[in-house]
C-alpha cells in the first residue's frame, strides 16, 4: 500500500494544477480552507515578537498569505531581515501546519523594490510614463520582479492601471497619468515584465492590477472619497487600462477603496463579478485592498460591522482579505457553520489561491537563497537600468538656451530637493535611507561639473531656511539650479515638516503651487540676478506659473528614484539627451481643474471656436523639449478607408537636423469628426519613439486599429461609428475614414 505522501496527489508536480488543486481542496476542513483567504502582514520584521505572532496566526488559523514588507515603513528592512523572516515563516507554515501548504508573499514593489534597503528603486509612476517607452517599462518590471523574488515574496501589488483626473489626489505619482490608452501600454508592459513567461521562474511575479475599477478621480482630489462617475467615462477612461492589463495576463486584481456611484468597490458584486469577470472575462484572484473590507462598516457605512462587511465582500467575490486576518476568518467561519454563505463560495476563492501557489511553484520550493538575494538586488545591473529609466523620463518643459551647461559653469545648487534622497525616491519606499545608495540632484552635479558648486539648501519644502546665504552665493555663481517641489509622507516619516498643505495619509492637497517658502527661495535668488534653471521633483504637476516665466530652464523630474540625481545632472550638463514628454497636463492652478488634454467637446461663447486660452494648460500633455533638433515630413496614412475591423498605419519621415543624436516621441491623436455622442477633443491613439543620430533620418510609424476608435453607447457597449476621423500627427492633420460593412 502507498504511504500517505505517494497519495498526496497535490505534492506531485508531474500533476496538472487543477488536479492538484481538487485533491488539495478535498483534504482542507473548512478552517483550513478559510485560512487561505485571508492575510496578515510581516510588521516589523527585525522583532521576532512580530514574526511570532505571524507564525502563530499560521499555525492557529491556517493564514495563507502575508504582506510582506511593511506599509508606509517605519521598520527595518534590510534585505537580510527580510530574507530571514520569509524563510522562518514558510518554515512554520510547512512543517506545522497539517498539510503544508506554503505562504504567498506579497510586497508594494511599485516603482521598483523600494520597500528594501538595498532594492532597487526607479522612477514612480510619472516619470515612468514620461518615457513613453514600453519596452523599457517591461524591462524594469523584469528587473523588479527579479528583485521581488529574490528576496521572497510572489506578488507584487502593481501595476496601477488608474487613470489620474485630478492632480490634488495624493497618489497622482503612482499612476501613469491622464490618458487612457498611455496608461494601458505601459501597465500592460508591467505585467509582462512582471509575470514572465512562467510564475515558476526565479524572476517572476504575480502582477496585481490596482485599483479597480475607477480610483483616479475622487471628489475634489480627496484620496478615497467617492467617484461619482457615469458609464460613459467608466467604459471611455477608467476601464480601458485594466482591460490592457488582463490581455496581458494579469493574474491578479485590486479594487479600488472608493465608493463607485454609491457602491463600495469591495463590497459590490456589480464591480467584482458583473464587471471584473462577466464583461472583462477576469478569471485569476482578487485580494483586497488594505484594511479595504473593514472600511465597509468603519467608513462607507453599508454594513453595521464587521461581520456584515465580511458577508457583503464575499458575496460580492472577493478572493484575498489582505489583512483582515483572523477576525475576518472568525466571521467567514460562523457565516458559512449557520448557512449564510454557502462553503461553495468559500471554496471557488480557494480554487484560485491554490492555482496561484501552484502555478508558483512554492509547493516544491518555498524557500529563498539569502546569498543569491544579496547577489540580485540593488545589483550594478539593476542601478544602471534605473539610471536607464530616469534619464529617459526628464522632461524639459522650458529652454531659454542656458542648457545645456558647460561643464566648467559655476554652479549654486539650492531647495529642498536638491539633496535630499528620500524626497527624491518619492512615495512607497523605505523611510530609512540608511543602506541606501541613492544619487542625489547635488550628487550627480558635483560628481560631473568641472566648475565650482556650491550647495546651500535655502529652505525646506514648507519650512524657512537660510535663503539669505542661498542668494549670496547665487551672486557667485553663473547659475542656480534650484530643486523645489514636494515630498511624500514626510509628516510621518522624515524630517519636521510637511508640504505646506493638507493631508495626513496620501498627500492630497487643496491647491498646486510651490509653497510661499520655496517661492521666496527662487525670487531672492531671482534677484541676484543670476539665471534660474528649476528641477521639478515632485509627484504631480504643479501650477508653477512664475517659475515657467522666470527660469531660464525648467526640467521635470517627477520622483526619479535610486539614480534620479545623476540622470538630473546628466540631462543638465547634455550628456543626456532630454526625451521625456508629459504623460499629464500641467494646470495653471487648482481652479482650472480639470485640465486635461482629452476634454469632451463643448459648446463655446459665440463667435470663438474652441474654449478661450485662459484654460489652456500651462504646460500641454506630450509636451516636451529637445536639444536636438528633429524635422517632420508628410504625415501618410496606409490606407484612407478601413473598415470597422481594420487597421491603418500613419507614418510620418523623421530628420534629425541637429548635430546631437537624440530621441523624440511622435504622438498620435485622433478626433471623432462627427459622431452619435459626444467625443473628446483628441484622443491618444498610438505613438513611437524615435532614435536618430545626428543627421539621421527615419520614420515613425503607428498603427491605428478601427476598433481602438469605438465609442461607448448609453448601454456601455462599445461601436465603432463610421465616418470621417482625423488624425494629427507632428503638427499635421489627415483623415481616416472608417466606411461601414464587417472587415
Ligand atoms: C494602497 C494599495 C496598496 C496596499 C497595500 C493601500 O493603502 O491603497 O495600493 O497596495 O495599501 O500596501
Amino acid at each position: 500500500m502507498a504511504n500517505t505522501d505517494e497519495r498526496r496527489q497535490y505534492r506531485d508536480e508531474t500533476l496538472p494544477v487543477e488536479d492538484r488543486v481538487e485533491d488539495l481542496l478535498d483534504r482542507m476542513t473548512l478552517r483550513e480552507k478559510i485560512g487561505q483567504l485571508v492575510g496578515t502582514w510581516a510588521g516589523d520584521l527585525e522583532s521576532m515578537k512580530d514574526v511570532d505572532d505571524v507564525a502563530t496566526e499560521i499555525v492557529e488559523h491556517g493564514v495563507g498569505a502575508v504582506a510582506s514588507f511593511g506599509w508606509a515603513g517605519a521598520h527595518d528592512q534590510r534585505l537580510e531581515n527580510v530574507v530571514d523572516t520569509v524563510n522562518q515563516l514558510q518554515d512554520v507554515a510547512r512543517s506545522e501546519t497539517r498539510l503544508g501548504i506554503p505562504l504567498l508573499f506579497s510586497v508594494d514593489a511599485v516603482h521598483g523594490h523600494a520597500y528594501v534597503s538595498e532594492g532597487t528603486a526607479f522612477p514612480n509612476g510619472l516619470g515612468m510614463a514620461a518615457t513613453w517607452d514600453e519596452s523599457l517599462t517591461e524591462s524594469v518590471a523584469e528587473v523588479t520582479a527579479a528583485e521581488v523574488r529574490a528576496s521572497g515574496a510572489h506578488q507584487n501589488y502593481s501595476p496601477t492601471c488608474d487613470v489620474a483626473r485630478d492632480p490634488r489626489w495624493g497618489r497622482t505619482f503612482e499612476t501613469f497619468g491622464e490618458s487612457p490608452y498611455l496608461v494601458g501600454q505601459l501597465a500592460a508592459a508591467k505585467v509582462r515584465g512582471y509575470q514572465g513567461d512562467d510564475l515558476r521562474d526565479p524572476d517572476s511575479v504575480v502582477a496585481t492590477a490596482k485599483h479597480f475599477p475607477a480610483y483616479g478621480e475622487p471628489t475634489r482630489g480627496e484620496d478615497a472619497s467617492p467617484v461619482e462617475t457615469s458609464e460613459y467615462v467608466l467604459r471611455n477612461t477608467f476601464l480601458p487600462p485594466f482591460i490592457d492589463a488582463l490581455e496581458a495576463g494579469a493574474e491578479s486584481v485590486m479594487p479600488c477603496y472608493n465608493a463607485i456611484n454609491g457602491d463600495p468597490a469591495h463590497g459590490s458584486r456589480h464591480v467584482l463579478q458583473t464587471l471584473l469577470r462577466e464583461n472583462l472575462g477576469f478569471d485569476g484572484t482578487t485580494v483586497s485592498d488594505w484594511h479595504g473590507v473593514e472600511m465597509l462598516h468603519e467608513s462607507h457605512r453599508v454594513t453595521p460591522d464587521h461581520r456584515g462587511s465580511v458577508r457583503l465582500t464575499r458575496e460580492a467575490g472577493l478572493d484575498i482579505a489582505s489583512v483582515d486576518t483572523v477576525d475576518h476568518a472568525d466571521h467567514l467561519r460562523s457565516l458559512v457553520e449557520e448557512g449564510e454563505i454557502d462553503e461553495s463560495v468559500v471554496d471557488q476563492s480557494v480554487r484560485r489561491v491554490l492555482r496561484l501557489k501552484f502555478e508558483l511553484g512554492l509547493f516544491e520550493d518555498p524557500f529563498v537563497d539569502p546569498s543569491t538575494a544579496t547577489d540580485v538586488v540593488g545589483s550594478d545591473e539593476h542601478r544602471a537600468k534605473a539610471l536607464a529609466a530616469a534619464r529617459k523620463s526628464m522632461t524639459l518643459l522650458s529652454n531659454e538656451g542656458t542648457l545645456p551647461l558647460d561643464d566648467d559653469t559655476d554652479i549654486l545648487v539650492a531647495g529642498p530637493n536638491a539633496d535630499d534622497p528620500i524626497h527624491q525616491l518619492g512615495g512607497w519606499s523605505v523611510p530609512d535611507p540608511e543602506g541606501t545608495d541613492i544619487v542625489t540632484v547635488r550628487d550627480g552635479i558635483e560628481s560631473l561639473a568641472d566648475g565650482t558648486v556650491t550647495y546651500e539648501r535655502g529652505t525646506g519644502i514648507a519650512s524657512t531656511g537660510d535663503v539669505d546665504a542661498a542668494a549670496r552665493a547665487a551672486e557667485d555663481a553663473d547659475v542656480a539650479v534650484v530643486a523645489v517641489g514636494e515630498n511624500w509622507y514626510l509628516h510621518e516619516f522624515g524630517p519636521n515638516e510637511t508640504s505646506g498643505t493638507d493631508n495626513d495619509e496620501f498627500p492630497n492637497r487643496t491647491q498646486l503651487d510651490l509653497s510661499d517658502a520655496q517661492r521666496e527661495l527662487l525670487e531672492a535668488i531671482e534677484a541676484t540676478g543670476t539665471p534660474i534653471i528649476g528641477v521639478l521633483v515632485t509627484g504631480r504637476p504643479l501650477a508653477v506659473n512664475w517659475l515657467a516665466e522666470h527660469a531660464a530652464g525648467l526640467l521635470m523630474a517627477y520622483y526619479p528614484g535610486t539614480m534620479g540625481g545623476r540622470a538630473v545632472a546628466e540631462t543638465l550638463f547634455g550628456d543626456n539627451e532630454p526625451s521625456g514628454r508629459l504623460p499629464i497636463s500641467v494646470p495653471r492652478s487648482a481652479g482650472h481643474l480639470p485640465t486635461r488634454f482629452n476634454y469632451l467637446r463643448h459648446p463655446t461663447p459665440i463667435g470663438e471656436e474652441e474654449h478661450p486660452d485662459s484654460y489652456d494648460p500651462l504646460f500641454a500633455f506630450g509636451h516636451g523639449e529637445s536639444y536636438a533638433e528633429f524635422e517632420f515630413g508628410d504625415v501618410e496614412l496606409s490606407e484612407t478607408t478601413i473598415g470597422p475591423h481594420g487597421t491603418a498605419t500613419v507614418s510620418v519621415p523623421v530628420a534629425n537636423t541637429s548635430d546631437r543624436a537624440g530621441s523624440t516621441v511622435v504622438q498620435a491623436y485622433v478626433s471623432d469628426d462627427v459622431s452619435s455622442r459626444v467625443t473628446p477633443v483628441k484622443e491618444l491613439r498610438g505613438f513611437d519613439r524615435v532614435t536618430l543620430d545626428a543627421g539621421e533620418s527615419g520614420t515613425a510609424t503607428i498603427q491605428i486599429s478601427a476598433q481602438s476608435l469605438g465609442l461607448v453607447q448609453a448601454d456601455g457597449s462599445r461601436t465603432t461609428e463610421p465616418g470621417a476621423y482625423t488624425v494629427k500627427v507632428a503638427g499635421q492633420e489627415a483623415t481616416l475614414t472608417v466606411g461601414p460593412g464587417s472587415d
